[in-house]
């Protein structure tokens, strides 16, 4: 009796502790050009609360993980010697995510930089966007894939409208009960319903955290292996910024998804995640469809004989009803030469 008592007490003393290390390795000292000097002389080094550092750890060592000087953005870096990666120290379940990323620049082939969400569980829940690397002068393609109880093989894969190396662009998650929305600045280029009514398995009972990494995918990353990745050309960089999130939060020593289920998150998904696309939305969707998908599970004949049950779901257009119709008008516009977009 005594010992059943005693768990909860070990588990936060555990937690304590965990949290102390993880305070301390990250309130290492500041090097600062100029003024820092002192207070490190003085043995006080400056702790700068940051987002990254409140909202991460990393899963590289430090010449691999670099962080701005004042926390706001971070550096990946693939070489010979390591990969790399990021993880939030909190657990979601819904919510919107969101990040800016610059992929690395020049010949990237066999090269994979991802931002995404898993349960990490046996039967994991994951929602992916992964930039496969490529050759100088052809594109990148970004890849985003759904993972429900551990089933994935829901690849789509798009070009952009515009170069991920030359500029951050934003690449957000909108993830709530009846939704999944994969958006790259205010475009969405991908939804996924829960179709848990035809029997598809939809990522909602599973608290996820979220991830960053760049890693050596060369077996499958570029021209389906075709192109391997050449280390003379790395150090291979990626860089993040702004990372946002609003959810409803899981803490790991509660693991309890309750009160992410209850009316109160309802209303804070709402205001968080988008819930229907509006009629510019839509537009948008079906001009990525049209115009930059380049690989789509759902007309892979080859590896799906039979298709999905939820493709016919999902691509946006069954959505729109009665409301494109009307607008027909909008339609075929396109995105990239609208400058209000
Ligand atoms: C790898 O990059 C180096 C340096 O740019 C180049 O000389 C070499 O030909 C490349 N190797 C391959 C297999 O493309």
């Amino acid at each position: 009796m005594l010992f059943q008592q005693g768990w909860p007490w070990l588990l936060l003393l555990a937690l304590v502790l965990a949290l102390l290390a993880v305070k301390a390795h990250c309130s290492r000292p500041e090097v600062r050009a100029g003024g820092g000097g002192a207070a490190a002389a003085a043995g006080r080094a400056k702790y700068v609360e940051s987002t990254f550092r409140r909202h991460f750890w990393s899963t590289a060592d430090a010449d691999h993980y670099k962080l701005s000087e004042d926390g706001e953005e971070a550096e990946l870096v693939l070489d010979r010697v390591a990969a790399s990666g990021f993880a939030s120290n909190t657990r979601y379940l819904f919510g919107r995510i969101s990040i800016q990323m610059k992929v690395h620049p020049g010949d990237s082939a066999g090269t994979v930089t991802t931002f995404y969400t898993s349960s990490l569980s046996g039967k994991h829940d994951e929602l992916d966007f992964e930039f496969l690397g490529n050759e100088v002068g052809k594109p990148y393609v970004l890849q985003t894939n759904v993972y429900a109880s551990g089933v994935g093989d829901r690849e789509q894969r798009i070009k952009l409208w515009f170069d991920p190396t030359a500029d951050f662009h934003t690449y957000s998650i909108h993830w709530n009960k009846k939704i999944i929305i994969f958006m790259v600045d205010e475009t969405p280029i991908r939804i996924y319903k829960n179709n848990e009514d035809l029997g598809v398995p939809y990522p909602c009972r599973q608290p996820m955290s979220v991830f960053a990494s760049m890693w050596n995918g060369e077996d499958w990353a570029t021209q389906s292996g075709a192109i391997k990745l050449n280390w003379s050309k790395s150090p291979f960089k990626a860089r993040y910024r702004h990372y946002d999130v609003e959810g409803c939060e899981v803490p790991w020593y509660k693991g309890e998804v309750t009160p992410c289920t209850s009316r109160k998150s309802d209303a804070l998904l709402k205001r968080a995640t988008i819930q229907h696309l509006n009629i510019e939305q839509l537009v948008r969707l079906q001009w990525v469809t049209e115009n930059m998908l380049v690989y789509d599970y759902c007309t892979d004949v080859y590896r799906y004989p039979k298709p999905h049950p939820e493709c016919s779901r999902n691509s946006g257009l069954q959505d729109s009803g009665q409301d494109l119709e009307a607008s027909n008008n909008f339609f075929y516009l396109d995105p990239s030469h609208t400058s209000s977009w």
